[in-house]
């Protein structure tokens, strides 16, 4: 991994205005006359934003979620079906967890399916982050699963024989409903210290949609907000 910083503002900066500033940080990724692939969460709600201001300058966007795409389309950003668009330059995403290699683990906006889908139609990975998130190992976040209901409490006990704790993630009581009418799964516990072996095997369980463990899709770039400034990580 190599490192490069922009200094920051002298003052003291809030998590927000760090999410604010990773968020513009990353049109520098943003190819002119080409769709960019956009991720989910209030991170990149700032890269929206951002991106609204150079909407001029690009074609539109793939959405990984239908919050980002009402997001998008509010601001005058037009959005297009991935199966529309061929190869795309660049997606840009955050993360709840990063480690050294780039490898992530995502899901906390339960967005997670449709982000592996867009990042694996991408060339490139730019994870704009606060530096809350970088770890050593993933697993510190609770690992989030998409999972078909019916498969919900043989894929629990699955995580249970690994030392993990699955919860089903609940929204005002009832389990919430993925974009896609799925479950997901909240495991804490685990220590994955092999992403890509981790990610090969529970993507093969069946019931499993998506694994929140991004290790085949992992960044190449964090742009990762410091309170010295943003500092770029590349992989
Ligand atoms: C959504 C995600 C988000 O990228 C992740 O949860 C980080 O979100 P935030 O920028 O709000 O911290 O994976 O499914």
């Amino acid at each position: 991994m190599t490192t490069s910083q922009t200094p920051a503002p002298a003052n003291v900066l809030s998590q927000d205005e760090l999410k604010t500033l990773v968020g513009q940080a990353a049109l520098q990724y943003v190819v002119p006359g080409e769709i960019v692939g956009v991720g989910t969460g209030s991170t990149v709600n700032k890269f929206i934003d951002a991106l609204a201001t150079i909407k001029d300058q690009i074609k539109g966007a793939v959405s990984s979620s239908v919050a980002s795409t009402e997001r998008l389309q509010a601001l005058g950003i037009p959005v297009f079906d991935s199966n529309a668009v061929d190869r795309l330059s660049v997606y840009i995403d955050g993360a709840d967890e990063i480690d050294g290699a780039g490898n992530m683990v995502k899901g906390g906006g339960a967005a997670l399916t449709r982000e592996k889908i867009v990042a694996a139609q991408s060339a490139k990975f730019v994870c704009i982050a606060d530096e809350s998130k970088l770890v050593q190992t993933l697993g510190k976040f609770p690992l989030p699963v998409e999972v078909i209901p019916m498969a919900t409490q043989r894929i629990i006990a699955q995580f249970a024989a690994k030392g993990g704790v699955g919860k089903v993630r609940l929204k005002d009581g009832k389990p919430l409903v993925t974009d896609n009418g799925q479950y997901i799964v909240d495991v804490t516990g685990l220590q994955i210290t092999d992403p890509l072996a981790f990610e090969a095997e529970v993507s093969q369980w069946p019931g499993v949609v998506t694994v929140g463990v991004f290790a085949y899709q992992r960044a190449q770039v964090c742009l990762l907000g410091t309170a010295s400034g943003v500092k770029t990580l590349t992989f």
